[in-house]
């Protein structure tokens, strides 16, 4: 790992965007996923990597193509392992909404937490407030740690929370401390790295989303210095905070130093715009990251 393969692989989430964006709002989950997915398969094959999906769009069987354990790249060296979500939002991509973005996350082998086919209780936070989170406190008590690591009021701070009927007692606790909320359809992996982002306006995540997801964002929180704890509840279980699965830190779902993470908006979100067409071509805008180097990069690309 020691070339910048972030920069390698940035056409692949790339090429994934301005395969879905083209098709935004047109109401077709089921069409956009697949647009996305099959672009990302196709540039992902030209990547000169050796690489193995550890989190991918599921088991073999279930999906097509980028499954689990699937070999991807030329085959040539560096040995890498991936997490990948071609659209993360795919609701959000057919609605026109907000926040929908393709990601790669790449690290050495044994990098990612293999997780099941599940959700996770979250709570991230940006680099300030690296070390202030604890699942196993009340939102009350989070929150406040967090304000006293930034420094400011908890009626100062904005809580990302998921609008889902699961988190009524989450939502209502919050807002029992005074924090503000902001209430997002989809797309908390997003939501997850913003409180990372200066300007984004938010400092929190909290609540129950993708397990995957959970670990795309602990790769990119590796990358910004930022931090997340999770616990993870397999489908079957009831989805209520507090379970009794133990609390992974950042470092037990990232689980390797170096890791590189990758993002091109589909659609204009909190950190990254959406796909601009435009005739003859198309502007993309994408975050790369990478662990080593402490580089975070904001890259505007010109196609065509
Ligand atoms: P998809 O891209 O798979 O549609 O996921 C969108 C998303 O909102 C994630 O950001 C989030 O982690 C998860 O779904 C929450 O799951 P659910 O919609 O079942 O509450």
């Amino acid at each position: 790992m020691e070339r910048n393969l972030a920069l390698e692989v940035l056409h692949v989430t790339e090429a994934a965007a301005m395969a879905c964006a083209r098709i935004m709002g047109l109401g077709d989950e089921h069409l956009a996923y697949h647009k996305a997915m099959e672009a990302m398969k196709k540039a992902l094959d030209a990547v000169r990597m050796d690489g193995r999906i550890m989190l991918g769009e599921g088991e073999k069987g279930e999906t097509p193509e980028l499954f689990n354990g699937q070999r991807i790249g030329t085959g040539d060296l560096p040995q890498v392992d991936i997490a990948l979500d071609p659209l993360e939002g795919t609701t959000i991509c057919a609605t026109g909404g907000p926040n929908s973005i393709s990601i790669i996350a790449i690290g050495e082998k044994g990098c990612f937490l293999p997780c099941p086919d599940g959700y996770m209780e979250k709570i991230a936070v940006g680099p300030k407030a690296r070390g202030a989170i604890d699942l196993n406190l009340s939102p009350q008590q989070n929150l406040s740690n967090i304000a006293d690591a930034l420094g400011c009021y908890l009626e100062d701070l904005t809580v990302v929370i998921l609008d889902r009927p699961r988190h009524a007692s989450l939502i209502r606790e919050v807002r029992e401390t005074g924090a503000r909320i902001k209430l997002i359809g989809d797309g908390d992996v997003s939501a997850a790295i913003a409180p990372s982002i200066e300007g984004s306006g938010v400092e929190v995540l909290m609540g129950i989303g993708g397990a995957k997801e959970g670990i795309l964002a602990a790769a990119a929180l590796q990358c910004t210095r930022g931090d997340i704890q999770g616990r993870l509840l397999p489908r079957e279980q009831e989805l209520t905070r507090g379970s009794a699965s133990s609390i992974l830190t950042i470092q037990q779902m990232v689980r390797k130093e170096n890791v590189m993470f990758v993002a091109t908006g589909i659609t204009d979100g909190d950190i990254l715009k959406g796909v601009r067409f435009y005739s003859g071509g198309a502007t993309t805008y994408s975050l790369v990251m990478q662990s080593r180097s402490r580089t975070l990069r904001f890259i505007e690309t010109r196609h065509g």
